[in-house]
């Protein structure tokens, strides 16, 4: 076991670990014997690489860590094993004469070098696999071949760091150690224990004297707490549930939450008013959102205008990044073909069919189908429309077979369907997203059963701006046409 130190230091940098970190410790103690191979599984950002290499760290095992994730083939893997074995040695003081190594081709010829560079080697050495479910172009006999090491070398333990545990590999005398995911309590108990600062630059003493540096990071633990259950709760919760999205968030918001604080508008303790001044930050989507361009650089810089703005002056003041104008869009990117899917499922909802003949008929010239465009004025301006028609669009969507939305599609598409768009998968997705609604039908019955009935669950605005994005003017194929 480790000495109660080190626990406690291990224990305090991984908090809600506790049970994770002293299986490890009671695994791999320096004195004790280690089993040949230990499988550490749980999802994505539930702490398994880190707590285990911070581990070996403490507790000074040699150890060497190869993550799947830097290797790109299988051979690759094997190299980068070997290489990593002779560097944490060298880094333990054991002179080694690397030129034997030069090579490794297949998994027999790792198992002789590795064979060879700890045959002398007296005390254990742990081989960290990380994410070796992952692997590239990994041979099918790399796992359980890998797995069979700890137990033909001696001294040789090994860690293989995965998703999902390897089925074969689920057997009685192999120990398998589960992060599973944290809850609410644990991510903001994680979390509150960083606390970023409220003030970048401490007010100045002469004017505040009483605000003592201890008092300040009070301040920010208290407001800081408060803060991170309100970006779970309204933001985190439905998207990013995993540490390290909700960390993103919460420090994307920070700065710009605690700015009226930091300008003097509110005190350091105000939070509901706080959060009724800033509640616009917890409603957009923009925090949520990984770019790899920051927005900064993405957004006019001060002092130029857009070229539009110079010929329009009153639309100076309004700049176009502005985040109020960025909430007016309400559209998403969607894949090519789930676009012209939606725009195929819309029109199938507001045309009558008796209709598609004459809309989607393939001919040799595409444009002839689309509708000649009759404005309102020209239908009110006519002697013979005698009563006006209420547009399609503002009715209520109606059901259609599935197979009249498939032959929309493909008469929507210019070219051919490719195999790998599944499209029966993406409406299934759609199904599960509610933008297409099933009509009646069984409960439990298979939901893309070719005799079940759909409709839209979307409006006018969302799909002409989803048609403007692919190019197609959704307002030409409607029947009756669109006004304005
Ligand atoms: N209990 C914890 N306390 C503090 N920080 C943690 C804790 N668990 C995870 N982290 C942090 O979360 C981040 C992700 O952790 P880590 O990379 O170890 O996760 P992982 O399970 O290996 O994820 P992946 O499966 O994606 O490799 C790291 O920055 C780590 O410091
Ligand atoms: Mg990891």
């Amino acid at each position: 076991m480790l000495p109660d130190e080190l626990l406690e230091q291990l224990l305090q940098l991984y908090p809600c670990r506790d049970v994770q970190v002293r299986h490890l410790a009671a695994l791999f103690s320096p004195a004790l014997p280690s089993p040949p191979l230990v499988v550490v599984h749980g999802l994505p950002c539930t702490g398994k690489s880190s707590v285990v290499t911070f581990h070996l760290d403490l507790s000074r095992i040699t150890h060497a860590v190869i993550s799947s994730r830097e290797c790109i083939t299988g051979r690759h893997l094997l190299e980068r094993t070997v290489s990593a074995c002779l560097d944490s040695l060298e880094a333990a003081g054991d002179e080694i004469d690397r030129r034997p190594y030069a090579r490794t081709e297949n998994l027999s010829t790792l198992a002789v070098n590795l064979q060879k560079i700890l045959e002398e080697r007296a005390d254990k050495f742990v081989l960290v696999f990380d994410g070796i479910d992952g692997q590239r172009e990994a041979p099918p006999t790399l796992l359980p071949a890998l797995a069979r090491f700890g137990e033909m070398i001696p001294n040789l333990s090994i860690i293989f760091i995965t998703t999902i545990p390897p089925s074969p590999l689920h057997k009685p005398g192999v120990p398998h150690l589960h992060f599973p995911t944290y809850n609410r309590q644990e991510l903001i108990t994680i979390l509150a224990a960083s606390p970023p600062k409220i003030f970048l630059n401490p007010p100045s003493e002469e004017q505040y004297p009483d605000y003592t540096p201890d008092l300040a990071a009070e301040d920010d633990a208290w407001l800081w707490n408060r803060f991170l259950t309100a970006v779970w709760d309204s933001l985190s919760k439905h998207t990013g549930r995993d540490l390290v999205s909700f960390r993103n968030t919460s420090h994307r918001l920070w700065r710009e939450f605690v700015a009226p604080i930091v300008d003097g508008t509110f005190g350091t303790r105000d939070f509901s008013r706080l959060m009724v001044n800033r509640r616009h930050l917890f409603q957009t989507e923009d925090a949520v959102l990984d770019r790899i361009i920051s927005q900064a650089s993405n957004s006019v810089p001060s002092g130029t205008t857009a070229p539009s703005a110079l010929s329009t002056p009153r639309r100076t003041q309004t700049t176009l990044s502005t985040p109020a104008a960025k909430r007016k869009t309400i559209q998403h990117a969607l894949p090519y073909y789930t676009t012209y899917l939606l725009i195929a499922a819309y029109l199938a909802s507001y045309n009558p069919s008796r209709t598609d003949t004459t809309y989607f008929m393939q001919h040799s010239d595409k444009r002839k189908n689309k509708r000649k465009v009759h404005t309102h004025a020209s239908t009110c301006g006519s002697a013979r429309s005698k009563h006006r028609r209420i547009p399609r669009h503002l009715l209520t969507p109606s059901p259609f077979p599935l197979d009249r939305l498939l032959a929309i599609f493909r008469s929507l598409l210019d070219g051919p369907v490719p195999q790998v768009a599944d499209i029966y998968t993406q409406i299934a997705t759609l199904a599960s997203m509610r933008l297409l609604v099933r009509v009646g039908g069984s409960v439990g019955a298979d939901p893309l059963d070719a005799g079940a009935r759909w409709r839209v669950a979307f409006g006018w605005e969302w799909v002409r701006g989803l048609g403007r994005s692919v190019g197609v003017e959704v307002g030409e194929y409607l029947v009756g046409g669109v006004d304005g």
